[in-house]
């Protein structure tokens, strides 16, 4: 049982000694991370293979005007190299992948390394034979299946820089992405099965070629055999043009700074943006936070129960552990079909080691009661893990007690799409927690809490503000695609010299990180990131809509939901048809995970005199906190704010 005095939580002797760090190493690991990141990643660069070692570390800057983040610049190397090949000599019959789909029923596979390297190798070929070249880019829709991971691996192996897009964004979101990063091939499947329902997914894809600029191919993966039309000399099956390529592929030699993904994420203003990563530094960081934060050791069945569709999927089921050698699970279905007990099962199943979850899993399982957790063998775990956002105590403890048995290390890690990896984070070994917060940095990331109107940095160890990072990491994300200039305004702008998370963030006497939430105009649904003008956009593009505004509330299971303030056209009545059309007319546009949960009709928006629209209001009415709205006097019609109170959606 692990210790638990003073609010902290400590790893047992047994879990210290047997760790890769103890709180000793970590200690002087992270004091030469930052005294000299020059030597301390010099030395950890080497954990993986180069073609051609590097011989200049870091070369970083945050200055203005001068954004530019390079790692390991002069040294070459293949991803997909280090993922697969350099195992084959040592442990080639090892599963790499453990693959358990949607239908319990139906057998899961175990794909060696040999194995691995055999679909990764045809897969490159196949993509190679549809004229894609080093540096071109190929778009990801696929659900969680191993050709999922051959994809991303076969792309890095020919230096071609992937982009995957979630199956669940709708045809709309698709188009948008693939025309953004100027995709030549898209890779798809028939059919989606999760949670015991097909998604059509080449249907969706289809509609969205609809909207896809020039000449782009499609590669269909079967999954379920269901129908789907294929259009000739656009279309290809994945198992008719593997019929006539080999296995070898010879890895391209890339540069450290060659970009091997992109991928789109939601921000406070715009249309999602490109984030960029890179080859070298990338591969450094996701295999060694696999490695600490989650304390893998050869041999361990790790399960992140993520979708690749997130940055998540692509660093810790995908180039993280199989960087390091690890058995990866990649699990198709969801949470809680064919009932609460499924991720309970397949651990107790395959005897998964690590567990990676989000906050919003666990408070949806916990609901459904114990009895589904607790007749399961959960004795192989040996760490588990949340990410998303901040987990509430009742997660907590019901994550510790129903599923670790009081026994397991629960490491909490931030991080985001921007960051490759995590931030900051307990190891299992070396730092006790304390539910809730995200304890303390990883090796090299330097956070600094800053006032947010002066952006002083607060230097007490107590403290309240914003979060920024001083010093670059080596997964930190280099550009956007496309669009550098935006990149600068996003993250460097509005604090000079920091790279800025657009988290608020809370310091503890004892120096643990506590992250309070978004500072700007982005939703948390579900763990995922939700822009709120992105959502607004949409709703605006529905003919009978004149405006919206949308903010985000707290939500029992999701964390935030998503909750719309509409005001309609002239002569468009409000009613409960129109709001549902309005709900599905979001979810075709953006995807399901974009559907406002509350959904108000309203006269008119709250506005300044000069137009702006007060969102605190808007707030404050959607977590149905109305008495506290604060300083109305700069309203230009200050009765509108009657009528929102008056037809508020959120009385709980
Ligand atoms: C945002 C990033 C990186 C993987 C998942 C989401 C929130 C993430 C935590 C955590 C509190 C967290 C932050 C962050 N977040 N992890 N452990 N505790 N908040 O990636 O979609 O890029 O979102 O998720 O607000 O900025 P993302």
């Amino acid at each position: 049982m692990l210790d638990h005095r003073d609010g902290m939580y400590f790893p047992t002797e047994d879990i210290v000694r047997h760790a890769h760090a103890d709180r000793a190493k970590y200690d002087a690991m992270y004091k030469q991370s930052i005294e000299d990141p020059e030597g301390f990643w010099g030395e950890h660069g080497k954990r993986i293979d180069w073609i051609k070692p590097y011989t200049k570390v870091k070369n970083t800057s945050f200055a203005p005007g001068n954004i530019d983040i390079r790692w390991y610049e002069d040294g070459t190397l293949n991803v997909a190299a280090n993922c697969v090949d350099r195992h084959l000599a040592t442990r080639g019959d090892q599963t790499a992948i453990i693959w358990e789909p949607d239908d319990p029923n139906a057998e899961a596979q175990h794909i060696s390394y040999n194995q691995l390297a055999s679909h990764v190798g045809k897969f490159a070929n196949v993509l190679k034979d549809m004229g894609v070249e080093k540096g071109d880019r190929v778009v990801i829709y696929l659900p969680m299946i191993p050709q999922a991971a051959f994809a991303m691996l076969a792309c890095a192996r020919i230096g071609a820089i992937h982009s995957i897009v979630f199956a669940g964004f709708s045809p709309d979101a698709l188009a948008a992405r693939v025309n953004q990063c100027g995709a030549k091939v898209v890779i798809t499947a028939d059919e989606a099965p999760r949670g015991g329902r097909n998604t059509p997914l080449k249907t969706n894809a289809d509609k969205a070629f609809g909207k896809v600029e020039g000449d782009v191919k499609m590669l269909v993966v079967k999954r379920t055999g269901g129908d789907v039309p294929m259009e000739a000399g656009r279309d290809h099956w994945l198992h008719e043009m593997e019929a006539g390529v080999e296995d070898a592929c010879p890895p391209e030699e890339m540069g450290a700074e060659d970009p091997l993904f992109i991928l789109y994420t939601s921000g406070s203003t715009g249309q999602p943006k490109g984030v960029v990563h890179t080859s070298g530094g990338y591969l450094v960081y996701a295999s060694m936070t696999h490695q600490y934060v989650f304390d893998y050791h050869d041999g361990d069945i790790f399960w992140c129960t993520a979708d690749v569709g997130w940055v998540t999927g692509h660093s810790y089921i995908v180039y993280g552990p199989l960087a390091n050698g690890a058995t990866t699970i990649m699990f198709e279905g969801v949470p809680t079909y064919p009932d609460a007990g499924r991720f309970w099962e397949v651990c107790d199943k395959h005897k998964v080691n690590q567990f990676y979850t989000a906050p919003t899993a666990i408070r949806a399982l916990m609901g459904k009661g114990p009895e589904f957790v607790d007749k399961y063998d959960l004795s192989s775990l040996k760490v588990l893990g949340t990410v998303g956002e901040p987990i509430n105590p009742e997660a907590w403890d019901w994550y510790h007690k129903h599923v670790g048995h009081q026994n397991v290390p629960i490491v909490d890690t931030w991080w985001q799409t921007e960051t490759g990896g995590h931030l900051l984070t307990s190891l299992p070994g070396a730092i006790p927690t304390k539910p809730g917060s995200a304890t303390l940095p990883f090796f090299g990331v330097q956070p600094v809490i800053l006032e947010p109107q002066t952006g002083e940095e607060i230097t007490t160890t107590e403290a309240e503000g914003v979060l920024c990072i001083k010093d670059s990491w080596p997964a930190q994300m280099r550009t956007v695609w496309g669009d550098h200039e935006r990149f600068e305004k996003t993250y460097f702008a509005d604090y000079k010299n920091y790279y800025f998370s657009g988290d608020g963030c809370r310091r503890d006497a004892d120096g643990y990180y506590w992250i309070t939430g978004r500072v700007d105009d982005v939703i948390n649904v579900s763990g995922h990131r939700m822009g709120t003008a992105e959502v607004e956009s949409a709703l605006v593009a529905h003919e009978a809509v004149a405006e919206a505004a949308v903010v985000g509330y707290p939500h029992k299971i999701k964390g935030q939901g998503i909750y719309a303030y509409v005001t309609l056209m002239g002569g468009v009545e409000p009613s409960d048809e129109l709001r549902k059309e309005l709900e599905t007319w979001v979810r075709s546009e953006i995807g399901p995970i974009a559907k406002p949960d509350l959904l108000q009709f309203a006269p008119g928006l709250p506005k300044t005199r000069s137009g702006k629209i007060m969102r605190r209001i808007l707030r404050k009415i959607a977590e149905n906190d109305y008495g506290a709205l604060g300083d109305t006097s700069t309203l230009a019609e200050p009765e509108v704010v009657d009528d929102l109170i008056e037809n508020r959606m959120n009385r709980g």
